[in-house]
């Protein structure tokens, strides 16, 4: 207790490391765990979570709605295992899957079907005849899809449960390889298409025709998109109750929120993007059109901030004018930035002296690609070989993204709260890298 009062807490006063984040005698601690203690206990690099980053992103999620009734489905393609499926069930979200693998987690984590959704759009013939013998909601993207559930159903002699999923045709401003609602995207049906299709499912007895789905993209600032959706969808609702008489029940209205990577990133707060969509919606009782629940798949606004990763600093060489800092992970645990061009903020894990002089750095991977830099031209207090560094906002879309390139072993994650730490997914092991190798060759 004496300890804890000399200790030297400063908080991180910013918002784009993790809520619990403060420097505690010059260490970066998360959930009150040193991050030197921990990479010290499990290894570096690190995936660190912080859970109370997660229950204060899902409350301001679950704020928003007040006592409108809402089903928040976490996007699990954003970070999914057993632990985090897990905690998300234990907040009351549902989880979106969009492969075998996803719906394997989920259910393995005691997920239970009613509260599973599942993407895609190129689903296989197995993962629509398992999602349709455990009731699990399907989000049917093309005509294809929608002729091969029907067959499906009437073989299993069941309903299957269907959400249509529309192209919105709203351009969201974002990275073009995470736009989804433009006209050429891959995603959903014409809009054109959608009252003789809701006709045609409301009239084939196997399929249970819930409701409509539509996704903007990811990573999106602005709340003018998200409220075109909303009165788009609204207006989709209305128009299937009057001209067909078919109530929806579920209005999916996709994720996509964004959040601060770095210090020029102003995502809208998301009581401001979601309360106008939110009264949109719950304005169709006063038109006299039932009231449907209101989804929403948020993935990366759940999960981003609340990670970081923690790379150590192998060693330091100048190139030309740039000076690189070597840290000993890189692409394979986070490729954005060499897919998207994705900026993270960078964190010493040790916090400098008040006077050190400030450097510019750009930090690379240790895999065998000029391309594999983390962060360009960013401007640090001096670094040395052996220090650790931290990137910021990894809890989404790295994991799930790594690979195994130059049969690199994933990382740890670990879960951080309240001065304790847990192992979420080990890391990989030298084993695990040739579990699947056959050898000797069994020739057939
Ligand atoms: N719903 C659908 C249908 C989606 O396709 C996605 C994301 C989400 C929900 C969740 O979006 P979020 O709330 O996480 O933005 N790898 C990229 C992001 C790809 C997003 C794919 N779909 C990245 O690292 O930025």
């Amino acid at each position: 207790m004496l300890f804890q009062m000399w200790r030297m807490c400063v908080p991180v006063h910013n918002d784009i490391l993790p809520l619990s984040a403060e420097y505690v005698n010059g260490t970066l601690h998360l959930g009150g765990c040193s991050l030197t203690d921990l990479v010290g206990q499990y290894g570096s690099p690190l995936y660190v979570i912080d859970n109370a980053t997660i229950d204060a992103q899902i409350s301001a999620l679950t704020s928003a709605f007040g006592s409108v009734e809402h089903e928040i489905i976490f996007a699990g393609k954003s970070c999914l295992n057993l632990g985090i499926a897990h905690r998300m069930h234990q907040h009351g979200l549902s989880i979106d899957v969009v492969s075998l693998g996803e719906l394997h987690t989920a259910l393995t984590a005691g997920i239970q079907p009613d509260r599973l959704v599942f993407h895609g759009n190129n689903k296989s013939q197995h993962e629509l005849e398992t999602a349709i013998q455990h009731g699990i909601r399907l989000i049917v993207d093309n005509a294809y899809e929608l002729a091969a559930i029907s067959r499906l159903a009437q073989e299993h002699n069941t309903q299957a449960n269907i959400l249509l999923r529309m192209n919105p045709e709203i351009e969201a401003h974002t990275h073009e390889f995470i736009q989804t609602g433009q006209k050429t995207s891959k995603f959903g049906f014409d809009q054109a298409q959608l009252l003789p299709l809701v006709q045609q499912v409301t009239q084939t007895p196997v399929l249970n025709f819930l409701g409509i789905h539509s996704h903007l993209g990811s990573q999106i600032f602005d709340p003018a998109p998200f409220q075109a959706l909303a009165e788009l969808m609204t207006g989709w609702v209305t128009t299937l109750y009057t001209d067909l008489g078919v109530t929806v029940q579920q209005l999916n209205l996709g994720g996509g929120f964004g959040i601060r990577y770095t210090e020029s990133d102003h995502p809208a707060d998301i009581h401001t993007i979601l309360e106008p969509m939110i009264h949109t919606v719950s304005a169709l009782p006063q038109a006299g059109i039932p009231m449907p629940k209101i989804l929403i798949e948020p993935g990366r606004f759940i999960m981003g901030r609340a990670g970081i990763t923690v790379y150590h600093v192998g060693a330091i060489k100048q190139a030309g004018d740039v000076t690189y800092l070597f840290v000993d992970g890189g692409m394979a645990d986070n490729s954005r930035p060499l897919i998207y061009g994705a900026q993270h903020g960078v964190a010493l894990v040790q916090k400098a002296q008040p006077n050190t002089p400030t450097q510019r750095y750009s930090i690379a991977g240790k895999f065998c690609e000029s391309g594999d830099k983390l962060a360009e031209h960013i401007e640090l207090p001096t670094v040395c070989v052996g220090d650790y560094v931290a990137m910021c906002s990894t809890g989404a879309y790295t994991y799930s993204m790594a690979s195994n390139y130059n049969r690199y072993c994933k990382p740890a994650m670990v879960l951080v709260d309240a001065g304790r730490s847990a192992v979420l997914v080990q890391r990989e092991s030298l084993d695990a890298i040739v579990a699947h190798d056959q050898f000797p060759l069994q020739w057939t």
